[in-house]
């Protein structure tokens, strides 16, 4: 008798146990990160696999999206798309069937890039469609089995930790959209019951021209608050769903902070601020997304612009270290008080008063950190109260390490 068959029984009942722990735990999370993360892990403990991962099926575009492994090296990795036609995991979602590959390597389905990314050589196999209420929501798969071939028992528990996590992932993706469809709907009030009250006393006869202009004016300004709301808030619900894409390739900080220079300057010169441009000649390319990462640049340059005082200054930096490239945007505006600092990153927060200043949907800075952070960086914020304040962002040089 072999070793392995002595030990199966009670490791199978063991399996067992732990998937009824899991999946009663899987139910009470509406994270939705915190429970990707949760079933891979439950995956990999109750197949006695190396490694899983989970990929999750958008049906408008019929695409695969990678969202989230064990192994996951390189948080870029988080949407890289996975064809449908002709991949493991395509083959999975159409037939709505469990799949068992023994040798990965030698199956033609095979879709290189996520071993690649994900640095880890694919043996064998077993993934599982995640299906609720009759539609596939993703795939679950377990990589590399400990001992031996993944057996039809590894089947029957990642189907049932399968189907059970299909249901908590519709029910997280229902939470975090009724939560930011609520906010969204909240913060579309306040602009259109301006633009409704300067409309309405347009048709007002006894009004001046003045006031007739000063009411277009208000329709023009919110008008144009909403599209940025709508557009901005679009950005958001993307990466905070996942569904964002990142294009990554090798990126040149220095040529996007020269990019955006030229796009504000304009800006800058309107304002008479003065630019001081700290930045080294060389530095070392990294992998990101170029046009998510010039976003952020933007957007702290523009908030540099708008809560600057006249003829104040703005200061951009950027240097490297052996780990992280890292730069700062730096302006002699109003600044922070320290109560505030924490809230900067929230979906639609503005200091009070923001709104007399310039105007803004206080979703910049959220989609600001979301893109810092899928890129394994991080932002930090110094200010001081009417003197001025700084961000720095930190991306590190391998987003892997
Ligand atoms: N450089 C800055 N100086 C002072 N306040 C800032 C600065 N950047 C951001 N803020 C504050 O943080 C808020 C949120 O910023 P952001 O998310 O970019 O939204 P928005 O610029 O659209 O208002 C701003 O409304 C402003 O109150
Ligand atoms: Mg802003």
């Amino acid at each position: 008798m072999s070793p392995e068959i002595k030990t199966t029984p009670l490791a199978l009942h063991k399996r067992y146990l732990k998937l009824i722990e899991i999946t009663n735990d899987l139910a009470s999370t509406l994270d939705l990160d915190i429970l990707l993360d949760r079933i891979v892990e439950a995956a990999v403990d109750v197949t006695n696999s190396m490694a899983a991962s989970i990929l999750l099926y958008d049906e408008a575009s019929n695409e695969l999206y990678f969202q989230y492994s064990t192994s996951l090296d390189s948080p870029l990795m988080k949407g890289l798309v996975v064809p449908v036609e002709g991949s493991i995991a395509g083959a999975i979602v159409t037939n709505r069937e469990p799949i068992i590959v023994s040798n990965v390597p030698d199956d033609p389905r095979h879709f290189g890039a996520i071993g690649k990314t994900t640095e880890i050589e694919i043996e064998s196999l077993l993934g599982v469609p995640l299906i609720t209420q009759d539609k596939v929501v993703g795939v679950l798969e377990a990589i590399n089995k400990k001992i031996g071939e993944f057996t039809e028992d590894d089947q029957d528990l990642l189907t049932t930790l399968g189907s059970q996590a299909a249901v908590a992932i519709v029910n997280a993706r229902l939470f975090q959209q009724s939560d930011l469809i609520a906010e969204m709907v909240h913060e579309l009030r306040t602009p259109l019951a301006s633009i409704s009250t300067a409309s309405h006393l347009l048709m007002r006869p006894e009004i001046s021209e003045m006031q007739r202009t000063n009411m277009a004016e208000t329709i023009e300004r919110e008008t144009r608050r909403l599209s940025d709301m709508t557009s901005s808030f679009l950005d958001l619900a993307r990466l905070e769903s996942g569904r964002s894409q990142f294009k990554v390739q090798q990126v040149d900080l220095i040529n996007l902070l020269e990019e955006a220079r030229e796009i504000m300057g304009g800006q800058i010169e309107a304002q008479g601020l003065d630019l001081e441009w700290d930045v080294p000649k060389q530095l070392p390319t990294f992998q990101g997304d170029q046009d998510k990462i010039k976003q952020v640049i933007l957007n702290l340059l523009s908030n540099a612009i708008k809560y600057n005082r006249s003829n104040g200054s703005i200061i951009v930096n950027a240097f490297s270290t052996r780990k992280w490239i890292t730069f700062s945007v730096s302006d002699t505006g109003r600044g922070i008080k320290p109560e505030h600092v924490d809230s900067l990153f929230q979906k639609f927060f503005r200091v009070p008063g923001s709104d007399k200043v310039a105007q803004g949907t206080g979703l910049g800075l959220s989609i600001t950190k979301k893109i810092v952070e899928s890129h394994g960086g991080n932002i930090e914020v110094g200010s001081t109260a009417g003197a001025g304040t700084t961000f720095i962002v930190n991306l590190p040089l391998d987003p892997g390490s």
